[in-house]
C-alpha cells in the first residue's frame, strides 16, 4: 500500500465492533489475515473473495436495524450508511449502505480499495472517471447489479460512482473498505457539471471524531 493511503487513516475512539457477534469477529479475523499477507492489492482481493462470498450468501447475520433507511443521513435521500465494524486505526471498515427504492446516492469517491457487494434488492451503478483536467468527472460505464454480485474498488480507477436502487424494495449493499469511509473527507461530484466538492457522509450510528481530518485530507485530495 502506498504511503498516501496512510494519510487517509485517522484514529477514533468509538467501538471497534458495532455489530459485535462471533460471526462478525470471525469474518474480520479472516479479512485481517488476508490483508496481512501483503503483496499487491489485487492479490489481497483474491484472498478476500471466499470470506466475502460467505458473508454475502448468508441472509441471517445482519439484523434488520442495519437494513433500515435513514431520513436524516449525510448521504441524503433517506440513504442509511450503517457502521458494522471500524478498525481503531482507521485502516478498515465494514458498513451497510441502504438506498430506498428509486433513490440515488450522490456521485462520490471512496479513496481506498475494497469490496462492495449487493446483499438485497437490485441497483444500477454508474461509474465515473476524471477528465483531462483531473477535476471534472464524466460517465464511463453503467452496470446492473443483482443480489449476491460483488466488485472491487481500486483507486484511482473505478473509485467514483453513483448507486440507484432499481428494485421496489430498499437495496442493501455491504462495503468492506480499507479506510474509515464514513468519516474521511472525500468528494461528491455535481450531477450537471461533474465538479467536485468536499464530502463527509458520516455514519447513522457512529460518530466521526473531529474536524481535524478535513484539512489533513483535503490538502492531499488531489495527489491521487
Ligand atoms: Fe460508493
Amino acid at each position: 500500500m502506498c504511503d498516501t493511503q496512510h494519510l487517509l487513516h485517522s484514529h477514533h475512539h468509538g467501538p471497534e465492533f458495532i455489530l459485535d457477534t462471533p460471526h462478525m469477529r470471525e469474518f474480520i479475523d479472516e479479512v485481517k489475515a488476508a490483508i496481512a499477507e501483503g503483496g499487491r492489492v489485487e492479490e489481497a482481493i483474491e484472498r478476500l473473495k471466499p470470506s466475502f462470498t460467505r458473508l454475502m450468501d448468508d441472509q441471517d447475520w445482519l439484523p434488520d436495524e442495519y437494513m433500515a433507511d435513514a431520513p436524516e443521513s449525510g448521504m441524503g435521500n433517506g440513504i442509511g450508511q450503517w457502521a458494522l465494524y471500524r478498525a481503531q486505526d482507521g485502516s478498515l471498515c465494514l458498513f451497510s449502505l441502504v438506498v430506498p427504492p428509486g433513490q440515488s446516492t450522490p456521485i462520490h469517491d471512496h479513496r481506498a480499495w475494497g469490496l462492495i457487494g449487493l446483499y438485497r434488492g437490485t441497483q444500477d451503478e454508474d461509474v465515473y472517471a476524471h477528465g483531462d483536467d483531473h477535476e471534472r468527472v464524466h460517465l464511463k460505464s453503467s452496470n446492473k447489479i443483482e443480489p449476491g454480485e460483488f466488485f472491487a474498488l481500486i483507486p484511482p480507477d473505478d473509485d467514483i460512482h453513483q448507486i440507484t436502487t432499481t428494485s421496489d424494495v430498499t437495496s442493501v449493499s455491504l462495503h468492506l473498505l480499507t479506510n474509515d469511509t464514513g468519516c474521511i473527507w472525500r468528494h461528491k461530484f455535481d450531477q450537471e457539471t461533474g465538479l467536485p466538492s468536499p464530502f463527509r457522509s458520516g455514519y447513522v450510528n457512529a460518530e466521526c471524531d473531529d474536524e481535524h481530518d478535513h484539512q489533513h485530507d483535503h490538502a492531499h485530495s488531489h495527489t491521487h
